[in-house]
């Protein structure tokens, strides 16, 4: 039941649902732009699951709506036009559509169409928390909707210093994001990888700091990895590298003569949600939370979102946290330290794409954390996003 050096089918078959979302997990919250990205009467498309979305904010108020018109089905995202309040409209013929149910309300050349009041385009739930903007993307009839906050990470009680929560009263938050090659999975698993320390060894922010960053993290025991099952709250597993009677950190290996630079020993940990955001808690310094999306956008790319969240009770904390964004933050954490990442899952991709490396990956005991996610996330399936391209199964 083994295939020459991969994994054993009893193996992946604790996690089969997992293996099967290449699309993605269906019916859940994720986010589509900052705030600032969409301006009064702005329009913008983005891609989630293969849904494509027009997100428009009208007398302040966000919706966004299928990008695709009924008539012809061109994006409406692809030229926006938007004549009335709540509306918007296809710039190709003219077909006008009631922001919030969908309906076509009227065809700006042919005012008294048979179609009118007849046909509709989907919409889909929209929240605005905290300066970003979030989309459940789904099934058309999943219902009820579950709470945003089931889709977040949770904020985690045994810290005396807990870090901000993206839903949290006074929490800010600055970042980026991009589309990157790869499938959504790869990029998750790279961010809870407690190996993949490696790829950070000289990073700039790593040196600048003196920080005595690991070779590696070594799981000591089962529970090294916490699984986090919060009911009618968020599924997650979390890497326990608070305490060091379950993380032992890999220093130096003489055999490869490598030894971890830096002096300065600095707490982080390391936790990933369903359906794939991932939160490390004091990074890149104490008392900020990094929280990042991979958000799939087809079967072989995905939106990386990098976000800093930080809690400023008033206008000064905000203004110094937005100078610490611009310059330190963003170039040396978001850019240079995760440029690293995003390197390392486009190197991925090619083996799971062309050789099934869901089979044919060699695990080690490093990957402890990478399959209890694996089970966790089989475990909280709500549906799978398919693939939209008619001639494909
Ligand atoms: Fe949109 Fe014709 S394609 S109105
Ligand atoms: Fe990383």
């Amino acid at each position: 039941t083994q295939n020459a050096v991969g994994n054993s089918f009893a193996v992946v078959r604790q996690y089969a649902p997992y293996v099967q979302a290449n699309w993605g997990y269906a019916n859940h919250w994720y986010p589509a732009l900052f705030s600032e990205e969409l301006a009064e009467d702005g329009v913008k498309g983005v891609t989630i699951g293969g849904h494509d979305l027009a997100l428009r904010r009208s007398q302040g108020k966000t919706y966004a709506v299928s990008d695709r018109c009924v008539h012809r089905g061109v994006k409406l995202s692809g030229k926006p036009m938007c004549l009335a309040d709540g509306t918007i409209t296809c710039w190709y013929h003219g077909f006008t559509y009631d922001l919030s149910d969908g309906n076509l309300t009227t065809i700006v050349g042919n005012p008294d169409d048979a179609l009118i009041g007849n046909v509709r385009i989907r919409t889909y739930p929209v929240q605005e928390r905290n300066g970003m903007i979030y989309v459940f993307v789904g099934d058309e009839d999943f219902s009820p909707v579950p709470d945003l906050s089931t889709d977040l990470p949770m904020k985690v009680t045994d810290d005396a210093n807990p870090v901000a929560h993206l839903l949290g009263e006074h929490t800010v938050v600055k970042g980026i994001h991009r589309r990157l090659v790869g499938n959504w999975r790869l990029a998750a698993e790279n961010g809870l990888d407690p190996g993949h320390l490696l790829v950070h060894w000289d990073n700039q922010l790593v040196v600048a700091l003196d920080r005595a960053l690991p070779l590696g993290l070594q799981a000591l025991s089962e529970d090294a990895t916490e699984m986090i099952d919060i009911p009618d709250g968020p599924k997650g597993v979390m890497n326990r590298y608070d305490k060091p009677e379950l993380y032992r950190p890999v220093l130096e290996n003489p055999k490869v003569n490598m030894t971890a630079r830096g002096t300065v020993p600095h707490y982080f940990r390391v936790s990933l949600w369903v359906p794939g955001v991932l939160m490390v808690e004091h990074w890149p310094i104490s008392n900020f939370v990094q929280y990042e999306f991979y958000v799939p956008i087809d079967d072989h790319h995905h939106e990386y979102w990098e976000v800093i969240a930080y809690r400023a009770e008033t206008e000064e904390e905000r203004k110094e946290f937005e100078f610490k964004f611009d310059n330190f933050l963003l170039p040396l954490g978001l850019l240079d330290f995760n440029n690293r990442d995003v390197f390392a899952r486009e190197a991925t991709e090619e083996h799971y794409t062309r050789f099934d490396g869901w089979t044919n990956e060699v695990l080690c005991d490093m990957d402890f954390s990478v399959v209890s996610w694996r089970k966790q996330a089989s475990r909280h399936l709500r549906g799978y996003f398919s693939s939209p391209y008619h001639d494909e199964d």
